[in-house]
């Protein structure tokens, strides 16, 4: 089968690592990305040897005074692909959906748009194959996906009645943090639930979750704490264990120094993950606690990384390139190099033999 063509419309901080990903992906093909920047944001598109298109008719000329080769317009790019991957920002994407729609093609919008804007919102391993064959879906936000990914899990397992999570939000991407952010404050979202946890039944009607969210004077990730009732009393192995069985869940240990959020961005660093991506849920496997009916547990979200390999199922399912979701998981896996826990010695040393 010929490779899918994937275009990234809006190359900022997810646009950027979903074009990476596509790159690794043998089924794929970046056919280019569109921008309406002309600073070093786009032109290290262009170093990197990817195609830029112009966004807006006007952007074509200033991107070429700029020094950037651009190859054509939005639309000449749309004709030459099967999936556009539009991670514009929240709002300007909504616009886009009729521009798709005229040229044919499928299209992948990301959490900041609205459920109703697709009328799907997409997480692999919960229901990739409701996505099959669709025009249109959204990729739920950072947060509501790892929200989906741990408690699907325990789902799977028979083990969930309700989840309620609270969650500390980064105030600022890094690469903005000049212009934008909190300092030496923490500040409470102005409702509860707050919207991950109804944004979670978008995909899955009958997850019993409500989340509170609160916003702290940092970059680096989210950071969740939850308390999870469970079906029946239950052992921190067998909670484990469910956890180990899911994809993209990975486990921490602060015995082993992983202490804070940024000794895990500076473990994924190590490891030579690109720009230190934390594609997994990072859970802490030594404080997780179950008594009787009850489990606790806290995890990171990078939230800059944790949508990025959804993002690749999805071009797989509305493209029908792959009709088995475990499957679309694995391949995306295996190129991006997600692992089940970081710190595995053997595994390495097998892995290298
Ligand atoms: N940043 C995160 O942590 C994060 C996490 C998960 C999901 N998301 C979602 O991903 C989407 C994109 O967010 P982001 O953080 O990558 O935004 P961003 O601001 O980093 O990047 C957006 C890019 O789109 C470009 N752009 C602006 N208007 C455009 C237009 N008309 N046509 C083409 N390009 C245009 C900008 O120049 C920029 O490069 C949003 O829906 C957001 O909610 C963001």
């Amino acid at each position: 089968m010929s490779r899918v063509r994937v275009a990234v419309n809006g190359y900022g901080v997810i646009g950027k690592r979903v074009a990476d990903a596509v790159r690794k992906q043998g089924d794929m093909e970046l056919v280019g990305v569109a921008d309406i920047v002309t600073d070093y944001r786009i032109k290290t598109a262009t170093i990197l040897g990817i195609p830029v298109f112009a966004a807006a008719p006007e952007k074509g000329a200033q991107m070429r005074s700029s020094g950037i080769p651009v190859t054509g317009t939005v639309d000449e790019l749309l004709s030459r692909i099967d999936v556009v991957v539009d991670c514009t920002p929240k709002k300007i994407a909504a616009g886009n959906k009729a521009r798709y729609e005229k040229a044919g093609i499928k299209a992948i919008f990301q959490g900041g748009e609205a459920h109703s804007l697709t009328g799907h919102s997409f997480v692999a391993q919960a229901n990739y194959e409701t996505a099959l064959g669709r025009p249109l879906t959204r990729v739920v936000s950072c947060n509501t996906t790892s929200i989906v990914r741990t408690l699907t899990a325990l789902k799977k397992a028979g083990l969930l009645k309700r989840g309620r999570g609270t969650l500390i939000r980064r105030a600022s991407d890094p690469w903005e943090s000049h212009l934008d952010g909190i300092l030496n404050t923490v500040v409470p979202e102005k409702a509860i639930p707050s919207h991950q946890g109804p944004d979670a039944k978008t995909v899955d009607p009958d997850l019993d979750v409500v989340t509170i969210a609160v916003k702290a004077p940092e970059t680096i990730s989210h950071l969740h704490a939850w308390w999870v009732e469970l079906t029946r009393p239950s052992t921190k192995e067998e909670v484990l264990s469910a956890f180990r069985a899911a994809p993209r869940i990975a486990f921490v240990r602060m015995g082993e120094g992983v202490a804070a959020i940024n000794s895990t961005k500076e473990l994924m660093s190590d490891l030579g993950r690109s720009r230190a991506d934390l594609y997994e849920v990072g859970l802490w496997e030594d404080v997780l606690t179950v008594e009787g009916n009850e489990a606790y547990y806290t995890y990171q979200v990078d939230n800059q990384a944790i949508v990025i390999p959804e993002t690749i199922d999805a071009i797989r399912a509305l493209t029908g390139a792959e009709k088995e979701g475990m499957k679309s998981i694995e391949k995306t896996d295996r190129a991006l190099g997600i692992m089940k826990d970081f710190l595995q010695i053997e595994e390495k040393k097998a892995e290298a033999a």
